[in-house]
């Protein structure tokens, strides 16, 4: 075996190797990121929440309809709130100037004519699979993370898993460390990715995967942006979706949100149960990983530093998530 002779050996040099801005550097992802619930707010309620580094307001006109906006209003900037929703509108506490559902002032208590540029910052907000999305930007130029099959068809339990003190990259990117989902999870990769398609805003592929409890499961695996990725398969016989999105918070933190679902269950005895059953293993699986991955989560220092040969998909997804284009269009408007 060669050996380099000791003077020839230069030492190894002391520098680690790159990190991913968090997010906030340079703006955040251009993507649809996962609120809260659809349960959080009902028709006619407001709540208020933590969005990228300000606050923003949820609520749902008496129809029904969800608006995800700036939380402060641009008359003083009193938190809405504790204002309170009219018809199809949002009405501030402080001195009752209203907003409709795009963010514009349309009417102040007093009888003044509304300033034309009193706005909130609007963001596009859809509702789907059991949550209330924003996404980040004027309008989206991204398709919403969905499953291949229609929301109608499907049996679906959203939940929330954690706030977690880490980008959520970090968290998906455990979708391509096979070495970690090996080590820790027991999850064993058969064979190579398969039909691998990787765009600068998301990616697709297939793996067969040997997952402890579940069995062998092949898996097609699709990524929006870098905050939410979907697996669909058959597992113990019964097609299955699950979906895992991060929304960013202040402070360098990810809310995560778990989507479980499976075919919705015919009128066959047992059918429904054993669909209830399947969702619980998959909830009960999802939750598992994250507890796994916590310890390590909350204290690490990331670096893309010294790769081995088993990450190359790895290093793959790092490039992609340091590459995802970012802005912060309502970064004035959220801002505390
Ligand atoms: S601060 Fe909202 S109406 Fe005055
Ligand atoms: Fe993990």
């Amino acid at each position: 075996m060669a050996t380099l002779a000791k003077s020839d050996a230069s030492p190894a040099p002391r520098t680690r190797g790159l990190k991913i801005p968090p997010q906030g550097v340079g703006g955040f992802d251009r993507s649809w990121f996962p609120i809260c619930l659809s349960t959080d707010v009902g028709p006619g309620e407001v709540i208020g929440r933590e969005f990228m580094d300000g606050q923003i307001v949820i609520w749902r006109g008496e129809s029904g309809t969800p608006h995800v906006q700036s939380a402060f209003c641009r008359h003083l900037g009193a938190h809405l709130k504790v204002g309170e929703v009219v018809g199809e509108h949002i009405r501030c506490a402080f001195h009752h100037w209203s907003y409709d559902g795009k963010g514009q002032c349309i009417k102040i208590a007093a009888g003044d004519t509304p300033p034309r540029d009193a706005t909130l910052f609007d963001f596009p907000t859809r509702e789907s699979l059991g949550l209330i999305w924003a996404f980040n930007g004027d309008e989206p130029d991204v398709e919403l993370p969905h499953f291949s099959a229609p929301e109608d068809t499907l049996l679906l339990k959203a939940h929330h898993v954690k706030d977690m003190n880490i980008d959520s990259y970090m968290v998906f990117s455990n979708s391509m460390d096979f070495q970690h989902l090996k080590v820790v999870h027991g999850v064993e990769l058969i064979g190579d990715l398969e039909d691998l398609e990787i765009t600068d805003r998301g990616m697709t592929y297939s793996q067969n995967m040997k997952i402890p409890g579940i069995g062998t499961v092949r898996q097609t695996i699709r990524a929006w942006g870098t905050n939410s990725i979907a697996l669909e398969g058959v597992t113990m016989g019964r097609k299955t979706f699950q979906m895992s999105v991060g929304c960013p918070l202040p402070g360098n933190r990810a809310r995560i949100f778990n989507i479980d679902s499976t075919v919705k269950p015919t009128d066959a005895p047992g059918d429904a149960q054993m669909a209830e059953q399947l969702i619980q293993i998959m909830i009960d699986f999802g939750d598992r990983l994250i507890a796994e991955d916590a310890p390590v989560h909350d204290s690490m220092s990331f670096r893309h530093d010294r790769m081995a040969e088993s990450d190359k998909y790895l290093a793959m997804y790092l490039r992609f998530a340091r590459l995802y284009p970012r802005h912060h269009p309502a970064a004035d408007l959220i801002a505390v």
